[in-house]
């Protein structure tokens, strides 16, 4: 009999996230059945959207919703051997029975030097986002000017890489100097730190005088209020996150969108990575292969133990993370 450990949503958060939100719980797994395998967790992700999910699809008393890199370590399906590492979506848990339906194996070109955890980072969905996100909804081409903010963590950092690879000037902003000077190290054209400017207008106008014909939001709020004037006339908006916004007890009021997006023609649309599943293979592939060219860097932000889960949550949604959260189970 296996015992898993698995962290519960006690209270609904109120404004920025607690330890005391969440409670430990145990929970005995039963035997297998045909058909299924049990898993142990090995990397748990600390993903935003958790934030905001969880006032969304979850109850107080469930299991706090995310992915892992998870080992099979027993089987009686015959499509999962044990030894075999897989992504899963069960939450914050140790262990867990699936029937394999829900389970994604990792590409089968991924080689033993590489870290497992890039499945849930710059292999994985935050990667595949940044993926179809500069692809399919900014349609970025060669000479363009890129702004992306959040631009050191999971996202961004893959965002500005792949828009140099397209040949793109790129422009990062991110909150510290540490995490600035990471920007730079990894190839972005221009980057500041968006706490320390005294001016955002005159900071964005500075790294790129003539404006961006692409802005790949992560943040929202006061920061989008403010580039949206710096974009050209027929820019494109990815609006991929709202980050400043997912604490808020009272949402936040304008300044509003329609007067800089009538008078510059813009284009600004919503997404969510899933839209593309169909071509998930396709992402991973390209992205496994330029991190293993070299050509996409990585960092991640590893916390030991799964007792350090909700510190982690809490410690990203402050911005403590450079490069991808993760939790070492
Ligand atoms: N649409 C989709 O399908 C999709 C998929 C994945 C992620 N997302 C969104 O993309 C964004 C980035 O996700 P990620 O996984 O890459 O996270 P991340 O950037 O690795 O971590 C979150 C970062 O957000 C920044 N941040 C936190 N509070 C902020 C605030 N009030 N104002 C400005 N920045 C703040 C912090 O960096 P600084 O130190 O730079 O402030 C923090 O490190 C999130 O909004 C997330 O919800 C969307």
């Amino acid at each position: 009999m296996v015992t898993a450990k698995a962290w519960v949503l006690k209270k609904h958060f109120e404004g920025f996230p607690k330890t005391s939100d969440f409670d430990l719980k145990k929970i005995e797994l039963p035997k297998l059945k045909d058909g299924e395998v049990l898993l142990e967790s090995v990397f748990l992700s600390v993903d935003p959207y958790m934030r905001p999910y969880s006032q969304r699809d979850m109850k107080e008393g469930d299991i706090m919703i995310g992915t892992q890199v998870a080992r099979i370590i027993e089987s009686k399906n015959p499509a999962f051997v044990v030894g075999a590492f897989v992504v899963a979506n069960s939450g914050w848990r140790t262990h867990f029975v699936s029937n394999g339906k829900d389970l994604h194996s990792l590409p089968s070109s991924w080689p033993e030097s590489l870290p497992k955890s890039l499945a849930l980072g710059t292999v994985g969905m935050p990667g595949l986002t940044a993926y179809f996100g500069l692809l399919e909804v900014c349609k970025v081409k060669p000479g363009e000017t890129v702004l992306v903010n959040a631009a050191a963590g999971a996202v961004g950092s893959v965002v500005g890489q792949l828009a140099k690879i397209g040949g793109c000037k790129v422009v990062g902003s991110a909150g510290s100097d540490e995490k600035v000077a990471y920007l730079k190290k990894i190839g972005f054209d221009e980057a500041f730190n968006y706490k320390t400017v005294t001016s955002l207008k005159e900071a964005l106008h500075k790294a790129s005088p003539d404006g961006y014909d692409c802005f790949f939001d992560n943040v929202g709020g006061e920061f989008a209020s403010v580039a949206i004037h710096q974009m050209k006339k027929y820019g494109r908006i990815a609006v991929c996150g709202a980050i400043s916004q997912y604490n808020d007890s009272v949402p936040q009021k304008g300044p509003y969108v329609q007067f800089p997006m009538i008078l510059k023609e813009l284009q600004m649309e919503g997404f969510i990575v899933h839209r593309w599943n169909n071509r998930r293979e396709e992402g991973q592939k390209a992205l496994l292969k330029w991190v293993l060219e070299g050509k996409i860097k990585y960092h991640e932000q590893i916390t030991e133990g799964f007792e350090n889960m909700p510190a982690a949550f809490i410690g990203m949604l402050k911005g403590e993370n450079l490069g991808k959260a993760i939790v070492k189970v």
